[in-house]
């Protein structure tokens, strides 16, 4: 691994608390005249305070989204126009005639103002082990790796794909592709060699940056072996740079370069690429209701301005604090606020490439135990915690307690206020606007906003009847939510089949993919439960063939390994029921609704079943769970 010759592997005590899975606060502060708390405000008539802010905001989108960018971003060519979007065609397009370079937004301006400041806290898996970078190291470990990427024939508008845990080589290597113009797609290390190749594909990738080896929870993961899998069904890939995160060697092919090798030979200056604003800046894969994980495509400017100004208002980020929201690099939460957010402001960020669950285990959900617990104890009573929703494809968080006005609550567990230029509504079933308090629905976005994603890479028919038909001018979340009497909204869950494991986002349709790929079964029905570590557990109903004569366990097992082996293990069931047949509509549509009543033991509440083909397919059900959960 890449280190900085003054501190190699320094062994200091770790600053940051281990095993928490949410984004934590040094300080809090609060403001008071808008100005003051906000500088870029200082032009907006009648803005004072944090709600008329927030009211001119989204009444005056135009002027408020300019003098933010103006003052935030760092501008080759300033932008001829603010915004050009129509929700209901699913086009947005923010800051056009602009050019900017991310890259130096996020690294050149601080190492012109602050060269020694420390840019990245590399918390490393062994634990009180940690590597510090400043801001100057940073940009030279970038440059060597643009510089190489350059050499190698990568090009402005290519999509490297990143398969990388979380480290300092993996931020250069972002930022990178940022610098010369390349798109990058990361993909979480968790995922199996089938899952990387599917998303090396769909990326049309040619070159592959990874690791020898991964170093997780105290176990090694053997990386490259994984990415050499991948790439047997990848044709598009000629190279890959692989880092050596362990001192084992692995075995390199003709294709494979050493990353750390090459970048010795390589200038530590490198030109960086003027882009549009609209230039793609990265994909990142997620999943949806359908079985096909979606690369969502966030571009150059209206990103990092949100991740930077959400990074700065909701977390209350002071030049001076150490940032550290422990999500790995391979999710949006990564991306937005462990390296944009924190490095386009010049704050020191910390990388965090070990696991909650390890040394010791702690819960996923923020419910209202949870939140007492990390306020008392993480937070020592002094650092407000915030909830915080948002989504990959919302680019960063829309909806937070904080900003808020001096002194105003946070309700334990609820995500409460929009944010700065967010007009979050509610829908009924039926399409229409829910306008009173104390009323729950779909959560919709009223506006368009910088930081939300484009398109779908290679798809976009896909992007506008996922998020934009469902309610026509609307953007549509997936999420249901509720708003309390004083306005305040809480998120209710998903509405679609999309569950949420240990922070990792899986929809049930390619778990039962994987499922039904099993010549054993029949068709099966994957419903997420809430569980007190994970958030949310993964649990299959699963019918096999007529006929079929199999050891259940075995079964089990070779089920959860084909999970393990296409998607990953975390997606892997925790319960596998197996039944003579599922609740039907009579038009055969399998009823989830009472699927998941029955796993989450809320049987009260079954609904109507009058729709149910065969009502002794229910009983069979609660019979089975019931079986299950005694053994
Ligand atoms: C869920 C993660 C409850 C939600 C940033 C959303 C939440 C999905 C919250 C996006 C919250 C996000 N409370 N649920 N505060 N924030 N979610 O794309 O269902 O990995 O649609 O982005 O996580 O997951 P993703």
């Amino acid at each position: 691994m890449w280190l900085p010759y003054r501190c190699t592997a320094k062994y200091v005590a770790a600053s940051f608390s281990r095993g928490v899975a949410a984004s934590f606060l040094r300080r809090a502060r609060s403001g008071c005249n808008s100005a003051a708390f906000m500088p870029e405000s200082a032009g907006f008539e009648g803005a004072s305070g944090r709600d008329a802010l927030h009211d001119y905001s989204v009444t005056h989108g135009e002027s408020f989204w300019a003098a933010v960018a103006r003052q935030r971003l760092s501008w080759i060519r300033p932008f001829d126009a603010v915004q050009d979007c129509d929700l209901s065609r699913g086009r947005i397009k923010w800051f056009e005639g602009g050019k900017l370079n991310v890259s130096v937004n996020c690294l050149d301006r601080h190492v012109h103002t602050c060269p020694e400041r420390v840019a990245l806290i590399w918390e490393r898996d062994e634990q009180g082990s940690e590597v510090r970078y400043t801001y100057r190291e940073l940009l030279e470990m970038t440059c060597r790796v643009g510089n190489l990427l350059r050499r190698h024939g990568v090009k402005k508008g290519d999509c490297v794909t990143i398969y990388m845990p979380t480290c300092p080589l993996a931020v250069a290597s972002m930022l990178a592709c940022a610098r010369i113009g390349a798109a990058h797609n990361v993909v979480f290390a968790g995922f199996s060699a089938d899952a990387l190749a599917e998303r090396i594909r769909d990326a049309q990738s040619s070159t592959v940056i990874t690791v020898n080896q991964g170093v997780r929870g105290g176990k090694i993961t053997e990386l490259k072996k994984t990415v050499d899998a991948a790439v047997r069904g990848c044709p598009t890939v000629q190279q890959v740079f692989v880092s050596m995160r362990t001192e084992n060697r692995v075995e390199m092919t003709d294709r494979d370069f050493a990353l750390e090798e090459e970048m010795l030979k390589e200038d530590v200056v490198c030109e960086p690429e003027p882009m549009d604003s609209e230039d793609v800046l990265f994909l990142l894969y997620t999943s949806g209701s359908t079985g096909k994980p979606k690369g969502l495509v966030h571009t150059q400017a209206g990103y990092l301005l949100y991740a930077a100004l959400t990074h700065r208002y909701v977390f209350s980020y002071h030049d001076g604090d150490v940032f550290g929201c422990v999500a790995d690099i391979g999710w949006i939460t990564g991306h937005s606020y462990t390296v944009y957010g924190p490095l386009a402001n010049g704050g020191t960020t910390v990388l965090f490439e070990s696991t909650p669950v390890y040394p010791d285990p702690v819960g996923e959900p923020i419910n209202t135990e949870a939140w007492e617990w990390y306020y008392r104890v993480v937070g020592e009573g002094r650092c407000p915690v915030v909830d915080t929703w948002w989504q990959t494809e919302t680019g960063g968080i829309c909806i937070a307690p904080k900003p808020s006005e001096p002194d105003a609550e946070i309700v334990p567990g609820m995500a409460m206020r929009a944010f700065f230029g967010i007009k979050p509504v509610l829908m009924d079933t039926e399409g229409k606007l829910l306008t009173s308090n104390n009323t729950s629905g779909a959560l919709c976005m009223a506006q368009p906003w910088p930081g939300m994603a484009r398109t779908i890479h290679n798809n976009h028919q896909r992007f506008i009847e996922t998020y934009f038909q469902p309610y026509p001018g609307y953007f549509f979340t997936g999420d249901g939510a509720y708003r309390s009497e004083e306005g305040y909204y809480q998120i209710t869950g998903r509405l679609d089949d999309v569950i949420n494991v240990s922070g990792h986002r899986i929809g049930t349709a390619e778990i039962e993919d994987v499922v039904n790929r099993c010549t054993a079964v029949a068709e099966s029905a994957v419903i997420g439960y809430s569980h007190n570590i994970k958030g949310q557990g993964v649990y299959a109903f699963v019918v096999l063939k007529k006929g079929v004569d199999v050891q259940e366990a075995e079964l089990s097992k070779q089920l959860n390994s084909m999970v393990s082996e296409k998607i990953a293990k975390y997606a892997c069931p925790d319960f596998i029921q197996f039944a003579k047949r599922l609740p039907k509509t009579r038009s055969g549509k399998i009823m989830r609704r009472v699927l998941r009543k029955v796993v989450e033991c809320d049987l009260d509440s079954l609904g109507d079943l009058s729709t149910v083909d065969d009502p002794a397919a229910v009983q069979e059900i609660i019979e089975g769970h019931e079986k299950l959960l005694s053994k």
